[in-house]
Order: structure tokens, then sequence, then C-alpha cells
């Protein structure tokens, strides 16, 4: 799977550990910055990076870190077509995805530390949406919320 991966100088430090597992992982990743530590940087510019590359094709997910994660959701989720969310746990990391179709995973640098963004990873990509009636029709009440603005 094509994964992007992004992040601002709050999420800088857990973003080439994260890189490397999704790689190790067999993923093809997609590093859209922060490339250089900058305390200035401003994540909706990286959580814009990851979600035109999920709209343009260039990944199926993404994987945006800042210092709490939140502000990396509010800003992805603006752009149509992601469905970002704030997973701290291994059960919402796979559930976002199975039910929901979740398919940017936020993380927040100054809250987890590198051994559980780790198991939040491999929890977020082993996880494919599990396409069951109810799913899908909550799904398309979503984007049907979104065709609406
Ligand atoms: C940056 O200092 C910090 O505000 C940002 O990374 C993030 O935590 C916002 O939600």
């Amino acid at each position: 799977m094509k994964i992007a991966i992004a992040c601002d100088h709050g999420g800088y430090p857990l973003k080439q550990p994260l890189a490397d597992l999704m790689q190790a992982l067999g993923h093809e990743v997609l590093d859209l910055g922060a490339h250089e530590l900058n305390p200035t940087d401003d994540y909706p510019d990286f959580a814009r990076y990851v979600g035109q590359a999920i709209q343009h094709g260039q990944a199926q997910r993404g994987v945006l870190i800042c210092g709490s994660g939140v502000g990396a959701s509010v800003a992805a989720n603006k752009l149509d077509g992601v469905r970002a969310a704030v997973c701290h746990d291994t059960y919402s990391a796979g559930q976002g995805v199975e039910h929901d179709d979740m398919n940017v995973l936020c993380l927040g640098a100054r809250i987890v530390g590198e051994a559980l963004a780790v198991e939040l990873v491999k929890a977020f990509v082993s996880t494919s949406f599990t396409d069951e009636p109810r799913h899908t029709r909550r799904l398309e009440k979503v984007k049907a919320i979104e065709a609406a603005q």
C-alpha cells in the first residue's frame, strides 16, 4: 500500500521511525516532510500535503503527526475524501479503518512514545474497511454530509 507521512515540528521525532516501520512492513512510503526540525512550521501545511496525496491517488492512506494529533486531524478533515482521526489506542486505530474507512491516522508525539506509536501504526496499516452493509450505509451518510458543503 502507498502511505503518505508528514509531521510538523511537534511530530518530528516520530516521523522517521514510523516511516521506517511502514517500509519494513512492505509499504511504499511517501515522505512529505517536514524534512528538518523547524519550530516555526505549521501543521495545516502538512495536513494539506497528505490530504492532497490521497485526493490525487498518490497514497491510499496517510499518517500525520503533530504535537497532540488534534490540529493535524482538524486540518486534514477539511479536505474532501479525507477521514482522519487521532487514535492513541490500538482498538480505535484498527476499528477506525474497519468500520469508518479512516484513511489518515493522526498521532501526537507529545502524547505517545515511539513504542506505542509503532503499535498504533501497525493496527492502522494491517486493517481494511469491512464493507458490511451497516458500515457502507454509514460511510455513504458521511460522504453525503461532505457533498452537501
Ligand atoms: C505545535 O507546537 C503544536 O501546536 C502542534 O504540533 C499540534 O499539537 C497542534 O495540534
